[in-house]
């Protein structure tokens, strides 16, 4: 069984670069798919499981993908021919329901399995939907599967009931090539949306407003191929800076965009973190013990969710009392696994207590979602003697060479097992065409 061993208590120190984002990435692959002229090049693709699944689906519906020896993603949309996505694969993450807004907008029919729900609580898709058949399209869910179909899909004004990052992506796929405007209402801000809307409208899209309340696609006849870089992983960063301020560590994180990572970074600076702030890149350098501080998740630009867990791990040994609370999801089961590390949590509904303790002792801990696991990685770094991750599947799904970055900033971290879930991408090669 594969398994990450950390032996803790190495400070972190030296340079990292952060990969592309894993949620621009899975948006902007589906994204690529809408077109029918050309193909699409990406650069700084990051390689993470989830990224290959997303890959394997759009091939399964006949686009051609593969990855260029300079790691480049190409896709090929004109191929695109199935409207059913294969649950095997679809289960496996719910940014899968992506390809309902993609199929929609190029065949007028798609059948794509209910997203289920997950360690982060249930996630429904009741918003997404609802667009859908506000612009036109006749709906079903029969046997697990979301069956729709239209004509053509038809600009709408649609208030979104909350603020949805996945419902704001899957009806700006809609809309880009549906007949008339769309006015999307209480959209999503999150830079990935921004960067979404960048991609569209290079490929001959007309969308206004991303980064806003509402956003405004007029549907255009036909979109084209372009190449495009994707944007850095703010979480990724995000994990990075708690890793390296719970070991009292001096680390430079290359490669971001500072702005996307503001709120993250005004909370460490307040855990007594010195940040200093270049154009691309930050420094951090940390106290040899953090102070206790107040969070509360919020959409963006307020503190992401996605890093709740590794700011709670790092929480776990600072000096005092933090109350944090999660307004997203329900992201607090992994807390009893940190408690078998010695942590002292309490977790009353929506909000966790959290006592810093002095030491954390190393464990054998699972996983149960992909933050939870950051966040154990994180305490397995502080903690005293060794700690065994388990479900490191789950942590690939959104960090790329994880553990080879960790241990090139000077952390004892070996990964121990298969590297099967890695070769999904060697599979993904030019297609020869007669
Ligand atoms: C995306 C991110 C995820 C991040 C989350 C919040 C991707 C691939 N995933 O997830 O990493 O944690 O945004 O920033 O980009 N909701 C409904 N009905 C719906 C849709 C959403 O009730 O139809 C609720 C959700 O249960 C949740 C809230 O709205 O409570 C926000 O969810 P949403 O922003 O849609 O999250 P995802 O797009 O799934």
């Amino acid at each position: 069984m594969t398994k990450l061993v950390i032996n803790g208590g190495k400070r972190l120190q030296g340079e990292v670069k952060v990969n592309g984002a894993k949620n621009s990435a899975l948006s902007i692959i589906v994204a690529a798919a809408l077109a029918t002229k050309g193909e699409c090049i990406l650069d700084n693709v990051p390689k993470s499981s989830d990224v290959g699944t997303i890959c394997l689906i759009l091939k399964s519906l006949g686009v051609e993908v593969w990855f260029d020896q300079n790691d480049k993603l190409h896709i090929v949309g004109a191929s695109l021919k199935e409207y059913q996505a294969p649950y095997d694969l679809v289960r496996k993450m719910r940014a899968s329901f992506y390809t309902a807004g993609l199929l929609l907008a190029r065949l007028g029919k798609a059948e794509v399995p209910l997203p289920g729900g997950c360690a982060i609580g249930s996630r429904p898709v009741d918003f997404h939907i609802r667009g859908f058949t506000q612009m036109g399209a006749d709906i079903v869910i029969e046997h697990g599967f979301m069956k729709a179909q239209c004509d053509e899909l038809i600009g709408t004004n649609y208030y979104i009931n909350r603020s949805s990052v996945g419902t704001t992506i899957n009806l700006m796929l809609a809309a880009s090539l549906a007949k008339g405007t769309t006015v999307l209402e209480n959209c999503a801000k999150e830079p990935e949306i921004v960067d979404l809307a960048i991609f569209l409208n290079g490929m001959g899209a007309n969308v206004r407003g991303a980064g806003t309340d509402i956003i405004r696609i007029k549907g255009v006849e036909q979109l084209h191929g372009i190449e495009y870089s994707i944007i850095p992983d703010r979480i990724e960063a995000g994990t990075f800076i708690f890793a390296a301020a719970i070991t009292g560590g001096d680390v430079l994180i290359k490669d971001i965009v500072v702005e996307h990572i503001r709120s993250p970074l005004s909370k460490i600076e307040e855990a007594g973190v010195i940040v200093e702030r270049g154009s691309t890149s930050i420094r951090i350098t940390a106290p040899e013990r953090l102070k206790a501080m107040d969070v509360e998740t919020s959409p963006y630009p307020g503190f992401p969710t996605d890093l709740q867990q590794p700011l709670v791990a790092a929480m776990c040994v600072a000096d005092g009392t933090s109350v944090v609370r999660e307004n997203i999801f329900d992201r607090f089961r992994y807390v009893d696994e940190l408690r078998r590390m010695g942590a002292d949590i309490k977790v009353e509904r929506e909000t966790a207590i959290v006592r810093g303790v002095k030491q954390l002792t190393g464990a054998p801990v699972e996983v149960t979602d992909l933050r939870a696991g950051a966040a154990l990685v994180i305490a397995g770094l502080a903690a005293s003697g060794t700690t065994e991750i388990y479900g490191v599947d789950i942590i690939e799904r959104g960090y790329a060479s994880l553990e080879t970055k960790l241990e090139q900033l000077g952390a004892d971290i070996k990964r121990i097992g298969s590297q099967e879930e890695i070769d999904v991408f060697s599979s993904m090669k030019k297609p020869t065409r007669v």
